[in-house]
């Protein structure tokens, strides 16, 4: 089911050239790049990512604090391995006899914006709630917030709005054997993904190496 896919070609915007996006599974080691990527959030995105203003020492605390056992982070990384975009799963606590229920929250980086990124971690999180026996998946947001109003209905989630919020949810089936292959299928794509930007910034720093960086004299 995975992943937005584009006909026309720029080498600004890969994902746009027709290829899937690798969404990988983030841990613990990936905390500062993690805090990296929102810190480069300027003050609106943050204000649409968390609801409210969100300065600096705020972020640095929500960091601190993911607890990668329980919930589960994913991430895009760019040619440089810096994460362009970056969406927490949490899990909310269960309730008896009621239907097991996560929240999504997610940000794309401006210039990897409008390429399918938030589209496929979105997709990736409801395919891992669903494998995770998770049956509602939860969007808070603010209901101005057209860029993910637009990704949650597109995703089929019922949108209900109440004074300047709304909330998202999608209603989602047990898993099956396809959903199952489906994440695992992505989660190999994206570590051979990943894999290939590695070795190519290996080689181009090498290159690098020897002739010196383009644009830095040595
Ligand atoms: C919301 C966000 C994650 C979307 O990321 P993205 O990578 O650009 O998402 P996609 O490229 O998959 O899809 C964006 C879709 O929204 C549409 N869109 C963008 N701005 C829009 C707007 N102002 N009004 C309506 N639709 C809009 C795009 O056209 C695109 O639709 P399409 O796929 O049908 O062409 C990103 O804008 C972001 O990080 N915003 C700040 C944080 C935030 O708002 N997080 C959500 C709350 S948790």
């Amino acid at each position: 089911m995975h992943n937005k896919r584009a006909n026309n070609h720029s080498p600004s915007k890969p994902y746009l050239a027709g290829h899937a996006v690798p969404v990988r599974e983030l841990h613990s080691g990936h905390r500062s790049e993690i805090l990296n990527h929102l810190l480069q959030l300027g003050e609106e995105d943050r204000r649409l990512r968390f609801g409210t203003q969100t300065p600096d020492e705020v972020i640095h605390h929500y960091v601190e604090g993911l607890d990668f056992n329980r919930d589960t982070v994913f991430g895009v990384f760019d040619a440089d391995l810096k994460l362009i975009g970056v969406a927490h799963l949490a899990y909310l606590p269960e309730i008896n006899g009621q239907a097991r229920a996560a929240e999504f929250g997610v940000s794309v980086l401006p210039k990897g914006r409008a390429q399918g990124l938030g589209t496929a971690l979105l997709q990736r999180s409801a395919v891992h709630s669903r494998n995770s026996n998770i049956q509602t998946l939860y969007v808070h947001c603010l209901a101005n917030n057209k860029a993910m109003m637009h990704l949650a209905q597109k995703a089929g989630m019922t949108v209900e709005y109440a004074y300047g919020d709304a909330d998202a949810y999608l209603k989602l089936p047990p898993a099956n054997p396809s959903s199952i292959v489906a994440e695992a299928a992505n989660e190999q794509w994206a570590d051979f993904d990943y894999a290939l930007k590695e070795n190519l910034k290996l080689a181009n720093q090498a290159w690098w190496w020897f002739l010196g960086r383009p644009g830095h004299a040595r």
